[in-house]
């Protein structure tokens, strides 16, 4: 559960390097750097309520991510996973409940842009890329996010700009695929390049929504390996209904059911529990 303050902590100033959340949010970098993460926790979700017309999609949800974290989340159908990314990265308001970025960043008050911008990464499940462009053109483009598509292609990389893009082609493996058309790619590789797209921006928490649906047990063991060497340098919180992928990489999983969290533990734990048991069961 949640690194929660305590007494001592409490007392001390409340300093922020970045100055108040709000000061913080839009220079993307200097947020980054200064988020507020003194008490471990990088993602505070308590009581948080959604609801379309009438229908409860998250109910009383309380969960947290520590920093540097690797969580899955697992769940039926319809038990509101998507919704609660949906919640984090602004595109649904709650009806009520708490949601901060590290301890300062309330991201019920900032716009999708500007949770983007503070440092949440979040890759949907159908892939995205710009298929015309290159493998380089697009993590290019995403690196520069805040331009035109044809102002950033013109504008001129800076070394440690060109130094992030080599070595994220590294890490996804791209290397030798940097100039060809990503609409050539597999749809393992498209996903590889997307979760690319998201690490050229340097996001401290990344939200991915079944990451491995649709790929090759190979293409599927590489993701597991890619997201067990993220983890610690930034936080993840994984959707995913593949149990043996949860198994390769999650020591922490949470259980959601009817919007709300029903069990937490590790995957062994949580797949002994009697009530997930009966929820799946009875799915
Ligand atoms: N915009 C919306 N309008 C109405 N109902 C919605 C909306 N978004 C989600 N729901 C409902 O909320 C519930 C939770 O949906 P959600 O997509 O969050 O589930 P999930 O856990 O991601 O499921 P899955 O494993 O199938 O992806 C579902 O019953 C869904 O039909
Ligand atoms: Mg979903």
């Amino acid at each position: 559960m949640r690194a929660t303050p305590t007494p001592d902590l409490m007392l001390e100033p409340a300093f922020d390097a970045a100055g108040s959340g709000r000061d913080a949010i839009g220079a993307s970098s200097l947020a980054n750097k200064g988020l507020n993460t003194r008490h471990g926790t990088i993602l505070t979700l308590e009581e948080i309520n959604v609801s379309f017309d009438g229908f409860k999609a998250l109910s009383n949800l309380t969960l947290y991510i520590g920093v540097g974290e690797l969580r899955c989340i697992i769940g039926p159908n319809g038990a509101g996973k998507t919704t609660m990314m949906d919640v984090i990265t602004g595109k649904t308001r709650p009806d009520n409940g708490v949601a901060y970025f590290g301890e300062t960043l309330d991201l019920t008050q900032m716009s999708e842009v500007a949770i983007a911008q503070s440092g949440i990464g979040r890759k949907f499940q159908k892939p995205t890329v710009f298929e015309a462009l290159s493998v380089f053109e697009n993590l290019e483009l995403a690196q520069k996010t805040n331009k035109s598509v044809w102002a950033s292609l013109r504008a001129k990389l800076s070394g440690e700009q060109q130094d992030r893009i080599d070595e994220v082609l590294q890490t996804i493996k791209l290397d030798n695929s940097r100039q060809r058309p990503a609409g050539l790619l597999s749809h393992g590789q498209k996903q590889f390049l997307e979760i690319g797209m998201l690490l050229v921006q340097d996001p401290q928490l990344l939200l991915l929504d079944e990451p491995v649906a649709g790929m090759t047990d190979a293409e599927t063991e590489f993701t597991a390996e890619l997201f067990k060497s993220l983890a610690r340098k930034h936080s993840l919180m994984v959707v995913e209904h593949d149990m043996g992928f949860v198994g390769s990489i999650a020591d922490h999983v949470t259980v959601l059911h009817q919007g709300s969290v029903l069990a937490e533990g590790s995957l062994e734990q949580v797949q002994n529990d009697e009530r997930v048991i009966e929820v799946y069961l009875g799915r």
